[in-house]
């Protein structure tokens, strides 16, 4: 019987993420400060998501994983305290870059070293994700239920800010197939308000194509389509 891979949804939309992180980068002028902050800005915003993911990683899943199999996470443990480092210290660089722009500095080469950085950074990230989907997904299916892994899931959720949801949502409707996102506003519809729904249907619509965006509103029957 197949069944449900439980890191599909926060690994993918963090693989998107990171693709587009580490393009935004590469393709940022180190001499222009706007173009400097809003990449700070975008740090800041998936940097937020690994922490609040891996949280919910070692706080809840893990855990439950580690009593019935011990010590099954502590390779995934270790490494989400290294690139938590990491990020700390990236997280510095471009803050100091955005300070010493403001002061007249030239900041190319701390931005060439930033990009390199991110790349370096990016390709941890996917060899993480990689060992958490093949090593301790394996741990999971064999210690626990599919009652109990939806059981965690929605407790994940449950305890997630709304304002942490909001960073998520672009990354999850941009990376699952079309039928998931649809299936996630059947569901929204169901049990959030209007406003939260309209809300997702515009960041839908920003990163879907034209076809595909009206394929969620007929799913919907928000239209003729
Ligand atoms: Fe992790």
């Amino acid at each position: 019987m197949t069944r449900k891979p439980v890191f599909d949804t926060p690994h993918k939309a963090l693989r998107l993420a990171f693709g587009e992180l580490t393009t935004l980068a590469g393709k940022t002028d180190f001499y222009n400060i706007s173009a400097v902050q809003a990449l700070q800005k975008l740090m800041d915003e998936i940097f937020t998501l690994v922490y609040s993911h891996s949280h919910h990683e070692d706080d809840l899943s893990f855990a439950e994983l580690d009593q019935r199999c011990p010590n099954a996470t502590q390779h995934d443990r270790d490494e989400h305290q290294r690139l938590h480092q990491r990020l700390d210290e990236l997280s510095a660089n471009v803050h100091s870059i955005v300070d010493e722009l403001r002061a007249g500095q030239d900041q190319h080469t701390a931005g060439v070293a930033l990009y390199t950085d991110l790349c370096n950074l990016h390709t941890e990230m996917l060899i993480h994700m990689m060992e958490e989907e093949r090593d301790t997904q394996a741990l999971i299916w064999e210690h626990l239920s599919d009652e109990e892994i939806a059981d965690q899931e929605a407790r994940i959720l449950g305890s997630m800010d709304p304002e942490i949801m909001v960073l998520w949502t672009p990354y999850i409707i941009g990376s699952q197939p079309l039928k998931h996102v649809q299936e996630m506003f059947k569901g929204m519809m169901a049990t959030a308000p209007a406003f939260v729904v309209e809300g997702n249907l515009k960041v839908a619509r920003n990163r879907l194509s034209p076809g595909e965006y009206a394929q969620v509103e007929a799913a919907l029957e928000l239209s003729e389509v």
